[in-house]
């Protein structure tokens, strides 16, 4: 069975933006950094680590079905540098194709492992989730995922749901910069959620797209460090496709940890016969970048200052945008709290408005009100507040 989609998905809105022909159209739909520009920038640690491989690279014929060892070195490095040495034998890591292809694969290892178990998603999510993890919706949940106030996430809620969950169900947590929301527990509401998951016996599977952009490589991990002290079993699906800004590279990882060795093991067999079956191995250009850079202390900073910049470029962006609507008096209406991180802002908007923004305006936004600040230019806010204005 194929899962429904929304009525106007990201990449359907992003071909219709395409074909628009006005010349003021502005695309605020799928989650891409560009700068001041309407780029999306090549960073230059990566320009450097693709013209090093360019140059250097000796052969074409690696075969990894889990990627290369370098790599999997690169992702326990950012993943778990708050964590210490604690989980380093505890750990599988495994390259996939983007952090969609991490989902898609721990969706089939649940299937394989545990098809009885729910897989518990916040309301609202991304909405490629359900359809990647798990083509039989039945055993997809949901907690909702609201805000306390204009500054807190409401953890109680989420618990409120998610104390339906059955020992051995898993829970999609987004490890940071929410996505739609912008809106992520802080340290005690991590606490909180792995303190929950391990009374009730339920599994974590993290996704940790957005690495970097709520605060730092090392600050946005911090939130393992309570899951690796009390859970025995998680999983996290992460991407450098944001982060390196190597969206066309397809470069994530699947990490698996289970301090069960056995089971650790199996699930690894697994998951490597779904690779072979399915598209033999990874690519390894985008694998490369990411441990050429990362597995170097010198490269790893440049790269670094890099994802700062682009990091405190979005907060700037968000403050800026949100004094604009407080100064021309629509703040309360479209937004329901302001601490938010990341690529993402949600406006209360209708799907009509939404709508017309689209068709009188040539303005696109999701139609759960979603909009993209990390493509939004200062030039251009004035007139999207203003368009905003006359539609509300
Ligand atoms: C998004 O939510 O816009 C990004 O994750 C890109 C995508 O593939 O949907």
């Amino acid at each position: 069975m194929i899962p429904t989609k929304p009525k106007n998905s990201i990449m359907q809105l992003l071909e219709r933006y395409n074909q628009d022909t006005r010349t003021d159209k502005l695309n605020l739909t799928v989650g891409v950094y560009t700068d001041e520009s309407g780029c999306c920038p090549i960073l230059d640690s990566v320009r450097d680590a693709e013209y090093y491989r360019v140059s250097n690279q000796t052969h074409k014929a690696s075969f990894h079905l889990a990627g290369a060892p370098e790599f999997h070195q690169a992702v326990r490095k950012v993943l778990f540098s708050s964590t210490g040495n604690s989980l380093e034998d505890h750990v599988e890591v495994i390259q996939t194709i983007g952090c969609s292809g991490a989902l898609y694969l721990a969706g089939q290892l649940i299937k394989y492992y545990a098809p009885t178990s729910s897989i518990w998603l916040s309301s609202p999510t991304w909405e490629n989730h359900t359809a990647l993890l798990n083509s039989n919706v039945d055993h997809i949940r949901h907690y909702r995922y609201q805000p306390a106030n204009q500054e807190e996430l409401c953890i109680d809620t989420m618990l409120e749901d998610l104390q339906f969950a059955q020992p051995g169900d898993f829970v999609l947590l987004h490890a940071c910069c929410h996505n739609p929301t912008g809106m992520d527990p802080n340290l005690a509401g991590w606490r909180m959620l792995a303190e929950f998951c391990a009374e009730r016996e339920l599994i974590p599977l993290f996704d940790f797209a957005y690495q970097g952009f709520a605060h730092s490589i090392e600050q946005d991990a911090e939130f393992l460090v309570p899951f690796s002290e009390r859970l025995d079993t998680f999983m996290v699906c992460n991407s450098f496709s944001k982060n390196m800004g190597i969206y066309d590279e397809r470069t994530g990882a699947l990490t698996l940890v289970f301090k069960d060795e056995t089971k650790r093991a199996d699930w690894h067999k697994t998951v490597k016969g779904l690779i072979r079956n399915t598209y033999s191995m990874p690519p390894v250009h985008g694998s490369f970048i990411v441990s050429h850079i990362i597995n170097d202390p010198v490269r790893f900073s440049r790269w670094e200052q890099e994802l700062t910049g682009m990091c405190n470029d979005l907060h700037r962006r968000r403050g800026a945008f949100f004094s604009e609507l407080d100064r021309i008096g629509i703040a309360d209406q479209v937004l329901s709290y302001r601490k938010q991180q990341g690529m993402f802002v949600c406006l209360n908007l209708s799907e009509e408005k939404i709508g017309l923004l689209r068709d009188a305006y040539g303005v696109y936004l999701l139609d759960t009100g979603r909009m993209c600040i990390a493509s939004l230019s200062t030039a251009n806010m004035p007139r999207f507040c203003e368009i905003l204005t006359k539609v509300i």
